[in-house]
């Protein structure tokens, strides 16, 4: 017996990069998965290729009809929703003084009222169920502050005080509420700042090299944390941050001191 037979999830940001590596390994434990993105082509794409366990619909996250839609198609098809994954997010990059105040918005709207509106939507069939898990991926930007992504960063760090203020909510209906705190993830998330990001190349190594465990964190390991969270492994474990960082919020490496 795999340890989400029978289960059924939500996956948003499906279509690619880290929300399809979820929904890989939520299907290798058993589960079956609604892949929800904008990204409709792609979606559809990635669910064939995850094979019978999979489908894909259109779900903006940041829109409550879709959301109603999304988990009515879920019932009617499945009967049960076990396992929401909040994985939709929208990176912008830029100083706060470049950053106008309508991307600043489209960042929280991604970011934290896509995941506030996943969980109102899901908790009315998790309560009647008496059990449910979700799970939030953050960022490790979520844990500490960084220059350039200051929005970013900043609805993340909310997204995780959504979570813990859920998980005490949520709590007595047995739904768990947790979140993944990645560093790294999809390159093709920096896409229209690839260009710009070309140019530092030894700025964005020696910002990844000098954690305990240097370099990015690989999809499937974000995968792995997920997977924990959604099952009964974590059964004790509600609102936490789970770091997938590599240490990077342990604290900086300093090369020679070891040598001390
Ligand atoms: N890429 C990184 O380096 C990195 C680092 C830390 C955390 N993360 C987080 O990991 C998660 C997945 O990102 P990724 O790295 O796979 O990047 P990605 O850009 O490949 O994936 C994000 C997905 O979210 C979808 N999306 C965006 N807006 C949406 C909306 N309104 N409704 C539904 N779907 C929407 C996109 O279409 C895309 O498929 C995000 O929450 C991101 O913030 C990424």
């Amino acid at each position: 017996m795999e340890r989400l037979d029978g289960r059924i999830a939500i996956v948003t940001g499906g279509a690619r990069g880290v929300g399809s590596a979820i929904a890989r390994r939520l299907i290798e434990a058993g589960a079956r998965v609604v892949l929800g993105d904008l990204r409709d082509e792609a979606g559809e794409s990635t669910a064939a290729e995850l094979g019978g366990a999979a489908t894909y619909l259109h779900l903006d996250v940041t829109r409550e009809a879709d959301w109603a839609g999304a988990v009515k198609r879920t019932l009617a098809d499945h009967g049960r929703i076990d396992i929401l994954v909040n994985n939709a997010g929208r990176l912008h990059m830029g100083a706060i003084e470049n950053t106008s105040p309508e991307e600043a918005r489209g960042v929280v709207e991604v970011n934290l009222i896509g995941p506030f509106l996943g969980i109102r939507a899901v908790a009315p069939a998790m309560k009647a169920q008496g059990k449910g898990a979700i799970v939030n991926v953050g960022s490790v930007d979520g844990m500490l502050g960084m220059n350039g992504v200051a929005m970013y960063a900043a609805s993340k760090w909310a997204l995780r005080g959504l979570a813990k203020s859920a998980a005490l909510e949520l709590g007595r209906s047995g739904i768990r509420v947790n979140t993944v705190c990645p560093a790294g993830g999809n390159p093709e998330m920096y896409g229209p700042w690839m260009e710009q990001l070309a140019g530092m190349i030894d700025q964005t190594k020696s910002y990844t090299e000098d954690r305990a465990l240097p370099g990015e964190a690989p999809l499937g390991a974000i995968a792995d944390a997920v997977l924990f969270l959604a099952s009964d492994d974590s059964r004790h474990c509600t609102g936490i941050d789970l770091p997938v960082d590599g240490g990077a919020h342990a604290g900086r490496f300093m090369p020679g001191f070891n040598e001390l």
